[in-house]
This record gives C-alpha cells, structure tokens and sequence, in this order.
C-alpha cells in the first residue's frame, strides 16, 4: 500500500503478457486511437492527451521544456517532495523562480498566487507550477481556485503535476482551464511504471512556438504530429499500451464518480480510524489528498513500525522523505484499491500498535468499526 507503483487488476497483467506487436501497424494504431480517446475521458477535455514512454517526471519536463524559454519568470508552488521537484527542473533549465512556499504538511496558500499574479502588470510571468496531489505529505491543493486566478492573470500558463490526483479525485482539465497537466501510468491508472501523460491546451501549443529550451526525444511536437496518424513518433511500451487500454475500460465500467467516491471513502476510513489508534495525521485534515495519507508516529521510529508491518502482514507502507523520515509513514490507497485492503491495512496497524502496549484492544477494535462506519457509506 505504497503511492505508486500501485496493485494491478488481473485483466491488465494479462494484457501486459501479451506477445508485443508491431507499432507501426494497424492494429496498433487502433490502439492509440482508442487509448487516446479515453485518456480524454479521464482528463474531462477535447485537449490533446499524449502519451510518452518515461516516468511521471517526463511529463513535468516535457511541459516546461516544450512551452518555456531560458530566464523566464515563472511561480512555482513548494510544500513537500514534489514541489521541491518542479523547482528543481525549472531552474536546471535556467527559469528565474519565484517561489510560493508553505510548510509541508500544509497545503499551499492561493492567495499568495493571487497577489503575485495581480502585481505582475507587465505580464513577465510566463508560467504557474505546482503539484495538486502532494504525494509526500498527504495534502492536496486547491488547484481550481489557484487555477482561477491564472485565468484572471490571462498570459500565465498553468502547468500542474496531478500524478497523484488523476484517476482518484476530480480533474476537469477543460472546466478548470488548465494548460499543462501531467500524470504518470503506475498511480491511479493501475499499470505499471513506465508510461507518462501530459494534457495541452491550445494556449500551451502556442507557447510552444517561442520556446528555445533544448529537446529532441520529449519535443511534444513530434508527439502531436505522429498522434494525428495514431502513431508515435519512437517506439512506445507497446504492452503498457495494451495495459492501458484494459485498465481506462475498467475505468469506464466503474465510472469517474464512482471512482471519486471510492478515493474519497477510503480517505476517510483511514484517517477516522487512524485517530481511534492515537496516531495523528501529518497533514491538515481540511487538504487531505485521496489518494495517500501520511500519519505521525510521535515517539515511535516510523522506519521500525514499517518494517514490523512488512514483516507480519506483508504490507508495504511508504516510509516519510527527508526530514520526515523515520517521522511517519504513508498509506498509498490509489488506484485499485478495495476496501478489504483498508480494513486489513487498519487491522495490521492496529494490531502492530496493540503489541507495542500502546493502544487497548478496545481501541483496536474500535478502529474496525470506525473504517467500516465509512466503508459502507456510499
Ligand atoms: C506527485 C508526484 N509527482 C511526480 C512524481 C514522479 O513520478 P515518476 O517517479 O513517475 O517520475 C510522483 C511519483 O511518485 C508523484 O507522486
């Protein structure tokens, strides 16, 4: 139960063993054809969706590389891991970053963006970063209202990392107007690593026009022009692509709200059942992500309580990054997840704590049916 990668559903390990074909055929172009289509589905747009063969951190570069040039200014938002990435890749590409930060663990403040946004008179400001879901925290962030004051600023591109949002929480990519929006296929897309997504509006083709930053194999142009055949333009991971079109049916079947909800009740099964175990939450329970929680384990060593639960359960938890580690550790509920996976992650953490002597089988019992308490309530 770790943020990715995430468990994969039978149909979709199946389609992965499949002999690979040919990708510049038909049947692969119908392939594309059809993922494409669906990938759309999932952003809720009639943006172009293009599908790169790399990680979760391709697309972010992709965006940057592709619309951006060598001292533009741009904001990115910091408050964990990821953030501290976005700012990372724009200064290696020689952005001048202005930097909104907020303690992670906290989301990010949207009118600190508001303010800066409304100053920026001259419109130097090329670009608003930043992370939705914050995967090493627990905390999302309010993308619509920060994305509504780029709409106000009307030059500034919005180029967003919703690895750990799509797929688990609403992204309306056309609703909110965002430009730029990146996601990776081993999270809520419920296939393996290796695979990246990245939405662009027609504001973000056109920035491409000016941008000088080096590329060649992420050049987005390329991409967009093999698309319009169904193609691509080197060879792409032809049995993730299989995968891929199994497991956005089976997002189909089950549909977006259906999936919202399920994220959504498995947030707070776990976070209403970690408090009856006297553990607290790292994050503000006003931003907590759908998709992984992160929880304190105050004197405990959070490294010795994972490696206690990996070795009696055979559950992996996610240790914390950084300063955090050691800290608390996080539960990655994204993707193909059930709620038997979180009854039995509570259970184990539960009992993991009893046999420290630090709750009362009362409370551990009582956790259970806390969880339950919001499992069942569809
Ligand atoms: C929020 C977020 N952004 C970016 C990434 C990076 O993705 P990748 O490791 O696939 O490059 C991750 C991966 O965990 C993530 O959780």
């Amino acid at each position: 139960m770790i943020p990715g990668p995430t468990p994969i559903p039978e149909k979709v390990l199946q389609a992965l063993s499949k002999h690979p074909i040919g990708h510049r055929t038909k049947e692969f172009q119908e392939l594309v054809k059809s993922t494409t289509k669906n990938l759309k589905w999932l952003h809720q747009t009639q943006n172009d969706v293009l599908t790169i063969t790399g990680s979760g951190t391709a697309a972010m570069e992709a965006g940057i590389i592709n619309t951006l040039s060598k001292g533009d200014k741009v904001i990115c938002g910091e408050n964990g891991k990821f953030g501290e990435r976005w700012v990372k890749v724009a200064k290696e590409f020689g952005l001048d970053v202005i930097k909104i930060y907020s303690e992670w663990g906290t989301p990010l403040n949207p009118n600190e963006f508001k303010k800066i946004l409304e100053e920026d008179k001259s419109k130097e400001i090329k670009a608003v970063i930043l992370t939705h879901s914050e995967t090493s925290t627990g905390v999302i962030n309010d993308l619509e209202t920060i994305s509504s004051y780029i709409q106000e600023h009307n030059t500034a591109l919005s180029i967003v990392d919703c690895v750990t949002s799509l797929g688990a929480c609403n992204v309306p990519v056309d609703k909110w107007h965002l430009d730029i929006v990146a996601s990776g296929s081993q999270k809520g897309y419920m296939i393996p690593p290796g695979l990246s997504f990245i939405s662009m509006s027609e504001k973000a083709w056109e920035a491409t026009q000016n941008s000088n930053l080096p590329k060649f194999y992420l050049n987005l142009k390329s991409y967009r022009k093999s698309l319009s055949s169904n193609s691509n333009p080197y060879t792409p991971a032809v049995n993730l692509v299989f995968a891929l079109e199994e497991s956005l049916k089976m997002m189909q079947e089950e549909g977006l709200e259906n999936i919202f909800q399920r994220h959504k009740k498995h947030k707070l099964a776990i976070s209403n059942a970690i408090k009856v175990l006297n553990l607290e939450l790292f994050a503000d329970k006003k931003c907590l992500s759908p998709s992984i929680t992160a929880i304190k384990t105050g004197e405990i060593d959070a490294e010795e309580f994972r490696k206690t639960i990996k070795n009696k359960f055979d559950i992996l938890l996610a240790g914390g990054q950084d300063h955090l580690k050691g800290k608390i550790f996080r539960i990655g509920h994204l993707g193909y997840v059930n709620d038997r996976d979180i009854i039995t992650v509570i259970s184990a953490i539960g009992n993991t704590l009893l046999a420290l002597g630090k709750i009362t089988p009362q409370q551990a019992g009582e956790a259970q049916v806390v969880a339950s308490k919001y499992l069942e309530s569809d």
